[in-house]
């Protein structure tokens, strides 16, 4: 394979060798956030409240990776009221990628809110720093080649834009779970309406906190389909999975004319 070949070239080069493209942004979107403390062979920055910071060069890229896994990295970012059916279809639409041998990570909200985010309450500020490392360990795994599966309610549109606006053009999807509140508190699996209904919880998404809707949703799922029959979980997974496949994220990427004549 001729990522890999080029690889083992890429180490025997390695002291010589200049940034590729994608480490170019990602070093660039680095220094935009940070001050540069010292000249460029090395630079240190500061980063936020952390100073001394070098961005590390030279880990194997991403392309040899999707080559690897035979697809390509990407966040598949499923937001939506409580009940919508997130945790159900991302966990679906999981089984079938590993299916068709695809690799993928699922983050699920309350999941994460045992570990990485267990210091985190639901209010404003701690849902904002909630999705941010959800966001932060998303943009990770896509960069690694995987296919991310990152089911959060994620209400604010703000939120949800400052994840977007982190990432490579196409390695952010979102995919919006539109189905109406009534139907969700039928449904409520978790008993977490009724409880707020009665006052138990507070600031509860639909009930008594904002769902601000994506305005530009690369996927909107309905509870119906254009027929106006109610949608099972795996048809809506299908949609899902069909996107993948025709933006080309269930193959490796083409070869690009350059990376080609060094194999
Ligand atoms: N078409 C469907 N898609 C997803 N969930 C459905 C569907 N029809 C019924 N359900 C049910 O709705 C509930 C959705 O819950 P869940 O997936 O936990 O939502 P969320 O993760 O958005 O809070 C589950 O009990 C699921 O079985
Ligand atoms: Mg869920």
């Amino acid at each position: 394979m001729f990522a890999l070949r080029r690889l083992s070239q890429q180490f025997g080069a390695h002291a010589a060798r200049s940034l590729g493209p994608m480490q170019a942004s990602a070093c660039a979107s680095q220094q935009q956030m940070a001050s540069v403390t010292s000249g460029p062979a090395g630079a240190v920055y500061n980063v936020g409240q952390a100073t001394n910071i070098k961005f590390h060069d030279g880990m194997v890229p991403r392309d040899v990776k999707e080559e690897i896994l035979g697809q390509k990295g990407v966040v598949l970012w499923f937001t939506g009221l409580s009940g919508s059916g997130k945790s159900t279809v991302a966990c679906t639409l999981e089984h079938a990628l590993a299916a068709r041998g695809k690799m993928t990570v699922l983050l699920d909200g309350d999941n994460v809110r045992h570990g990485l985010n267990k210091n985190l309450g639901f209010s404003a500020q701690d849902r904002e720093e909630n999705i941010r490392r959800i966001g932060e360990v998303s943009k990770l795994f896509a960069e690694s080649g995987v296919i991310t599966l990152a089911s959060f309610i994620s209400p604010y549109r703000k939120d949800r834009e400052n994840v977007r606006i982190r990432m490579a053009d196409g390695d952010f999807v979102e995919c919006y779970m539109r189905i109406p509140i009534e139907l969700c508190e039928e449904r409520d699996p978790k008993g977490l309406y009724k409880a707020a209904r009665a006052g138990k919880i507070k600031g509860f998404t639909g009930i008594d906190d904002p769902y601000e809707e994506p305005l530009a949703a690369e996927l909107v799922i309905d509870a119906k389909d254009e027929a106006g029959t109610m949608q099972s979980a795996e048809a809506m997974a299908a949609t899902i999975m069909h996107f993948l496949e025709e933006k080309g994220y269930l193959s490796a990427p083409a070869p690009s004319a350059s990376k080609a004549a060094t194999a």
